[in-house]
């Protein structure tokens, strides 16, 4: 009886240690794999097989990028992983090498990507510099399809914090078929291309992320999307941010649950955009979408924009109105200025129902320059809901033809 109780004891101790061994993580760093961080040496082999051997081990996995600089080509972080967990953390910076040209990859416009990784988490202070400046377009294969710096790809149930995105050729953070992502705590850096692109996603939480850029969107969501959260954001320069589905193709997916909140837009060209091509085809809605505590800075153009009728060419052919629906739509808390006096467009499509329940409350957005200008808030095929104070009143203005 004893000695069967001490046995039990030693097997059990025996197991609690088998345990231990087992949930202890690997930690894999790129300069044990060869990595040399001095901005010369070509790294991109040390970070593949870096990458290879923390996503194979079925452990808790570190992947550690020391402080240093390191030039690597087109890399992706491919899945699916054995590992139960990847932190993946970066301290230096990644840059991309100046011959780069874009080939390969899950994703051939990406310059790092991260593909059908579960359970990441990025962290640490580092920066992912994609050298726009020194892209050379004729050395690259797809200069109609310039790289963006980071792709999350089928990524699930992860966390992006801390880190830095710049300079990147065609855009710098692009998040596609992924679900349960935060972006939290990143800074977007100045060149090249749209901000933080979001396509075909569920449950993205983008928070405290300061994004600079100098002509495209801050933000972009495209067609596919559920329940996307963007809170406390700055987006300085640029467009702004758009909710953007062309229905072109007629095969777009809907848009369902769009909150923006406690967000600034600081001497963007507008700030917010929902459009639709003229004459599209996909029958579907953009629907419950949310911006809420927003202040506009200095806007350098129209503020608010919902356009059924996108056209930037001019050569649409619009037999028919556009089907995309926008329905469900609040503007709440909304304060500051612009130099341009057009604050609020809405455009609406002919179609039965192509705009409701588009609701303002609370809004004060005055002109700023010499002209004095009136502000305007025009209004085509859309009565809006109002309540509280809306300034400018709501179809203050007779809308252009
Ligand atoms: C979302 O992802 C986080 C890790 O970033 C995880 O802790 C959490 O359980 C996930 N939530 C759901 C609902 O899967
Ligand atoms: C981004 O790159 C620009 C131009 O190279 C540089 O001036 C700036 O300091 C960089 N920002 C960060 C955060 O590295
Ligand atoms: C978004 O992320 C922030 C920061 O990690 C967190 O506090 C917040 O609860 C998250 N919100 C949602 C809706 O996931
Ligand atoms: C979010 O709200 C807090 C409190 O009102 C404010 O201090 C902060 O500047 C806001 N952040 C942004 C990005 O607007
Ligand atoms: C409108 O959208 C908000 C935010 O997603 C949601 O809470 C609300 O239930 C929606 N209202 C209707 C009538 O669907």
């Amino acid at each position: 009886m004893g000695s069967e109780f001490i046995h039990g004891i030693t097997w059990f101790l025996f197991l609690v240690a088998i345990c231990a061994i087992k949930a202890k993580a690997i930690s894999v760093n790129v300069v044990k794999f060869g990595a040399k961080g001095d901005g010369k040496t070509d790294d991109t082999k040390a970070f593949t097989q870096a990458w290879t051997q923390a996503c194979s081990e079925r452990q808790n996995n570190k992947y550690v990028i020391p402080k240093g600089k390191y030039i690597v080509g087109p890399v992706d972080f491919a899945g699916p992983c054995k590992a139960k967990t990847i932190h993946f953390k970066v301290d230096g910076t990644v840059q991309s090498s100046k011959k780069q040209s874009v080939t390969g990859g899950a994703h051939r416009n990406a310059w790092i990507s991260f593909t059908q990784v579960n359970n990441l988490l990025i962290s640490g202070d580092g920066i992912f510099d994609g050298q726009g400046s020194e892209f050379n377009c004729a050395k690259a294969k797809q200069c109609e399809q310039p790289p963006l710096n980071l792709i999350f790809s089928m990524v699930k149930d992860s966390h992006i914090q801390g880190i830095t995105s710049n300079n990147s050729v065609g855009g710098q953070i692009g998040i596609y078929r992924s679900r349960n992502v935060t972006v939290d705590d990143v800074s977007i850096g100045i060149r090249g291309g749209e901000g933080i692109l979001i396509e075909k996603s569920t449950n993205i939480n983008i928070t405290n992320t300061d994004i600079k850029i100098l002509s495209d969107n801050c933000v972009t969501i495209l067609d596919g999307n559920t329940g996307i959260n963007i809170e406390k954001m700055t987006c300085s320069q640029g467009n702004g941010l758009g909710v953007s589905v062309l229905g072109n193709t007629g095969k777009e997916e809907p848009v369902n649950g769009v909150t923006v909140r406690n967000c600034t837009f600081s001497h963007t060209e507008g700030a917010i955009r929902i459009q639709s091509s003229a004459g599209s085809t996909a029958n579907i809605a953009i629907s419950n979408l949310v911006f809420e505590d927003i202040i506009f800075d200095y806007l350098q153009n129209m503020a608010i924009v919902l356009d059924q009728e996108h056209c930037p060419s001019k050569q649409c052919r619009t037999p028919n109105p556009s089907k995309v629906k926008v329905s469900n739509v609040s503007f709440k808390n909304i304060k500051g200025n612009s130099v341009d006096n057009r604050i609020v467009i809405l455009e609406c499509g002919t179609a039965p129902g192509a705009c409701k329940d588009i609701k303002f409350s609370d809004m004060r957005v005055l002109v700023v320059g010499d002209d004095h200008l009136e502000t305007q808030f025009r209004c085509k095929n859309v009565k809006p809901v109002v309540s509280g104070k809306v300034d400018p009143a709501v179809c203050n203005t007779r809308p252009v033809a």
